[in-house]
């Protein structure tokens, strides 16, 4: 949510940040703003796209080699230019950038205002800013002890820049639950959200840590200290990104290249991991905590929107491979829902970005209460990689496009190895299976490639479908998930209401909404459950509903019934999921561009979700 860049150095600092911005803006996107320093300075924020504020800016003065700049995803205050970020302090000579929530903003901002201050915008954001000011000249301390004391009284979450007209030469940056990534350049720094914009200029990177505070100077000194004014050694990274996985290779959009990249990206997920010659699944991430899932009395998986999705995928694999209990949970409920957790539990976090903030509070609950904690995330270092005891990386490359698609399909891979890999050392899968499900899912990459070229098929019935207002997605056993994320995928990008369901369970509610004019995409591939699939679809037929099908190639049942078919390559029921998804994000995608709806960054979402 909301990203911030900023840059120190040698160059202009305004080509560095808007570029910044454009790299971020899938974490928000409804006003932006930029902070430029060149002796006096200059603040320019609109509500809009990064785009808009590039027009505002067009025949302002740009120049300096310092700056601070956002892109927002509102939670306090209406997106307006007033609530866009950065803000000025009173006296205008600070201006803050700021990812996350000050819970006690309100009081904070009481006491603010009993002592005469003003505010002119409606967000948390700004309170902090006169915070610091104040107690900067009340307390008659410098910029970096004012905002040690000011973050010492700050409850909430924070990624902040802060740049001031009376230091020039300096930019100081804290995070405490929101991340911040520091490029360290030759003679130059830059600060941001994620590595994406920093790339470009260097590789060496260093993630700042809860509750620390930097200050970057322009002599090329980075001297990091805690907010309890413990001294800190920057750790420096090396970053493994490539430029042009950042970029849309010709493609209109990035999610139609990501749904096109997942042949690749599944095939990095199981890179070094999977060696089906040999017989060999192994994750060295989490090799030293192979005991404790093998010994395990349950697994807990939690996880937010699409990787909820891939977790109840994850249910159906552990249980069948492991014969491990396993519970999903949405992250933000079990949080709060003061949960039973032992020792001998694992709870396995799933998150592409490795940064959703209940899912990283849902772990750090766990950790506590001393279960083990697994973390499957796609952006390396990110904080829920590095507060788990032991994980594996996705490495479905960066995913710009808002809506998950590369992602999910990297998270049940995952699960599907580990599941694998644990279920064949605790003995609950035979040999003659587990070499039959290696072969299977190491030949998953090239099925998918061949389910892409279902594409202009599912181009041709989303023109069919571009205009009805309501969607029903059914699956049974492993393609309810699958049903699950084919309707949010469909409501995210192209704002058409779309439910999903187990097929059964239509009967107890749903089924009073079919009629003629609704379409209802069933997955109807499953082996062990096929008749009860086929009864669902008569249900539908019986109502007049329109049935859209996925099924195996050289089906024949479902064909005679079904108004529409999707035929994909035939595969293991645990394995569907891999590729019955890529025609339902299709279908989506074709959708939303059929209705002129803006695809990688659809209205009111963002893709990293660092607020509660
Ligand atoms: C946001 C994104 C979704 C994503 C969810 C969880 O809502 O828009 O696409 O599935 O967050 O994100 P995570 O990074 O934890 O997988």
């Amino acid at each position: 949510m909301c990203g911030i860049v900023a840059y120190i150095g040698p160059r202009e600092a305004y080509p560095i940040l808007i570029k910044g911005l454009h790299r971020l803006e899938y974490r928000g996107y409804d006003s932006a703003g930029v902070a430029l320093l060149n002796g006096k300075l200059h603040l320019y924020k609109t509500h809009g796209k990064v785009s808009e504020l590039e027009k505002l800016v067009a025949d302002k003065d740009i120049s300096g080699n310092i700056g601070i700049a956002h892109t927002r995803w509102a939670t306090h205050g209406e997106p307006n230019d007033i609530n866009a970020h950065p803000h000025y302090s009173p006296s205008k000579k600070l201006a803050i950038i700021h990812n996350g929530i000050i819970e006690n903003y309100a009081t904070l901002k009481s006491e603010l205002i009993n002592r005469g201050y003003t505010f002119e915008s409606n967000t948390d954001t700004e309170v902090l800013i006169h915070l610091i000011e104040d107690i900067q000249v009340n307390e008659k301390v410098n910029l970096f002890e004012a905002v040690q004391i000011a973050l010492n009284q700050v409850i909430g979450a924070y990624a902040i820049v802060i740049i001031s007209q009376d230091y020039p030469d300096m930019l100081i940056a804290a995070k405490k639950g929101s991340p911040l990534v520091i490029g360290v350049g030759e003679g130059e720094f830059l600060v941001a959200s994620d590595a994406t914009p920093i790339i470009d200029y260097t590789k060496n990177v260093v993630y700042l840590e809860e509750e620390e505070i930097a200050i970057l100077t322009r002599n090329g000194e980075l001297k990091i200290k805690t907010i309890k004014n413990k001294d800190k050694t920057p750790y420096v990274h090396k970053l493994e990104m490539q430029l042009s996985t950042l970029e849309k290779s010709g493609y209109d959009h990035f999610m139609l290249k990501e749904i096109y990249e997942q042949p690749r990206s599944i095939r990095d997920s199981m890179r070094g991991r999977l060696n089906a010659q040999k017989g060999i699944v192994s994750l060295g991430g989490i090799i030293d905590y192979e005991m404790k899932l093998i010994n395990a009395k349950r697994i807990i998986i939690v996880a937010c929107g699409t990787s909820w999705h891939a977790g109840l995928v994850g249910e159906y694999l552990f249980e069948e491979l492991t014969r491990i209990p396993v519970e999903v949970e949405y992250a933000s409920e079990f949080r709060y829902r003061n949960p039973i957790i032992y020792e001998d539990d694992v709870v396995i976090a799933i998150s592409q970005s490795g940064e959703t903030a209940d899912t990283l509070a849902a772990i750090k609950l766990a950790k506590s209460k001393g279960a083990t904690i697994i973390g499957i995330c796609n952006v390396v270092g990110s904080s829920i990689a590095r507060e788990s005891h032991a994980g594996s990386y996705t490495h479905a490359g960066p995913e710009i496009g808002v809506a998950s698609t590369k992602a999910f399909t990297a998270q049940i891979t995952i699960l599907t190895l580990m599941a694998l890999s644990i279920g064949s050392k605790k003995g609950t899968i035979s040999t003659s299976k587990f070499y039959q499900y290696i072969n299977e899912i190491d030949s998953i990459p090239e099925k998918v490639e061949k389910t892409l070229k279902l594409s202009k098929q599912i181009e041709i019935l989303a023109k069919e479908f571009k205009d009805v207002r309501n969607f029903l997605y059914l699956g049974r056993g492993y393609n309810f998930p699958v049903a699950l994320e084919g309707a949010l995928k469909l409501k995210e990008i192209s704002y058409i209401h779309a439910e999903g369901y187990p097929a059964a369970e239509m009967k107890h509610g749903p089924i009073a909404l079919i009629d003629k004019e609704m379409p209802v995409v069933i997955i109807a591939t499953n082996k062990g459950s096929y008749e009860k699939v086929i009864s669902n679809i008569e249900e539908v037929k019986a109502r007049k509903g329109k049935i859209i099908a996925i099924v195996t190639e050289g089906d024949v049942a479902v064909k005679n019934l079904a108004d529409y078919i999707i035929e994909i390559p035939e595969t293991i029921e645990m394995l569907v999921p891999l590729l019955a998804t890529i025609p339902l994000q299709l279908l989506s995608y074709y959708i939303a561009v059929m209705r002129g709806c803006d695809v990688d960054m659809p209205r009111n979402l963002a893709k990293s979700v660092t607020v509660e």
